[in-house]
């Protein structure tokens, strides 16, 4: 489980990713999709970090902008100390190989034209030096150690089922020793019953070797299960960030509890305290956001501050991370100011 003492692998600070939209005749820039709009939390070293939220939260575009697969409007990224963000293009190849993706449908992601060995090996061709036979080698022990038979190797993409195909995007993913992996709904597209096996691959590889986990997904009893912790996003924003068994016994921010009162609960003491909160209205559009909290539309709890300020997120119990006005007090009680300012004074503690 997680050790907070352990160095953050992954560090994201004030992330912002707006897309453009152009309209009218001359096609001029009329406004933004502020997709993610000011994101931040850190990722420790051997840590799963859940990321869940409605769809169109802007949950991809956090694990898209993060890898600099799109270029982020602000913010930093630091993945193993290096500011992806803002690395020249020759400093991004280079330090491709350390953050990786496994995407949801592995039958779009990978090129049918290929055979599996011609897929895992691509990445060797484009970072490494190998032989052909010691190529060949590590392609064999990628497929040993996510459970493909070394007889497929020859086989094309739609020779394997939606599980099989799923291992091959996670073999792929693995080939150049990544520490940093973002599973971006690794096993929405897959049979209920492969599921588990995905997901109890997923977390032995962890185990194996070492890996770092940004795991989204709109499946709460899935990542309840999987992260150490869990940031819920809405509208752009993070809502809460807590540790995953606080925040599903006892979700803070308004936004999490409604979410969280939709999922079956096994412990029946919480069972009984939880009601179903069902949320009036629509999640407005992100080229157009609120002016104060990004919930304040739909807030049950919402009151007058909550229309003009933006919450920002903020350690209001041991750990637990909330942009909420209805936790102002716990705040000023505390120190403010993300994740960040908690390590500062877990530094401090300790000296
Ligand atoms: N390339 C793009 N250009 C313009 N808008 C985009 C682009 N990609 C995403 N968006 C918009 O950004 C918002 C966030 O999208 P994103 O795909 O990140 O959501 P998500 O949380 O991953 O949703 P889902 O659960 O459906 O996968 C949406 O409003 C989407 O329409
Ligand atoms: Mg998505």
């Amino acid at each position: 489980m997680l050790d907070l003492a352990r160095q953050p692998l992954v560090r994201v600070d004030g992330l912002k990713m707006h897309f453009p939209i152009y309209s009218g005749v001359f096609r001029s820039h009329t406004g933004d999709v502020k997709a993610v709009d000011g994101v931040s939390f850190d990722i420790a070293q051997g840590e799963t970090l859940g990321l869940v939220g409605e769809s169109g939260c802007g949950k991809s575009t956090v694990g898209r902008a993060l890898l600099r697969l799109y270029e982020p409007t602000a913010g930093r990224v630091i993945i193993d100390g290096e500011d992806v963000a803002h690395l020249s293009a020759e400093k991004l190849r280079q330090k491709r190989p350390t953050m990786q993706m496994v995407f949801q449908d592995p039958q779009a992601s990978l090129n049918p034209r290929m055979t599996l060995a011609g897929i895992i090996g691509e990445p060797l061709d484009e970072h490494t030096r190998l032989s052909r036979a010691e190529k060949t080698a590590r392609i064999y022990e990628l497929m040993d150690q996510v459970g493909l038979n070394r007889r497929f190797a020859n086989r094309y993409p739609h020779e394997f089922s939606g599980g099989q195909r799923q291992r091959i995007g996670i073999a792929r993913a693995l080939a150049l020793n990544p520490k940093f992996i973002v599973c971006d709904e690794p096993i929405a597209a897959l049979d209920v019953s492969i599921q588990a096996q995905v997901v109890n691959l997923l977390e032995d590889l962890q185990d194996r070797l070492g890996l770092t986990y940004l795991f989204i997904s709109h499946d709460l009893s899935m990542v309840r299960h999987l992260a150490d912790r869990v940031a819920v996003m809405y509208l752009g924003r993070i809502a809460e960030l807590s540790p995953a068994k606080d925040l599903y016994a006892r979700p803070l921010h308004p936004y999490a509890e409604a979410l969280l009162s939709a999922v079956n609960e096994p412990d029946p003491v919480i069972a009984a305290r939880r009601k179903r909160i069902i949320l009036k209205g629509d999640v407005p559009s992100p080229a157009n956001p609120p002016t104060g909290c990004n919930f304040c539309t739909r807030c049950p709890q919402v009151f007058e501050l909550c229309r003009q300020v933006k919450p920002e997120l903020s350690e209001v119990e041991p750990g637990r991370f909330v942009a909420c006005h209805l936790y102002d007090n716990n705040k000023a009680a505390r120190s403010t100011g993300g994740p960040e300012a908690t390590e500062r004074n877990q530094q401090g503690a300790s000296t």
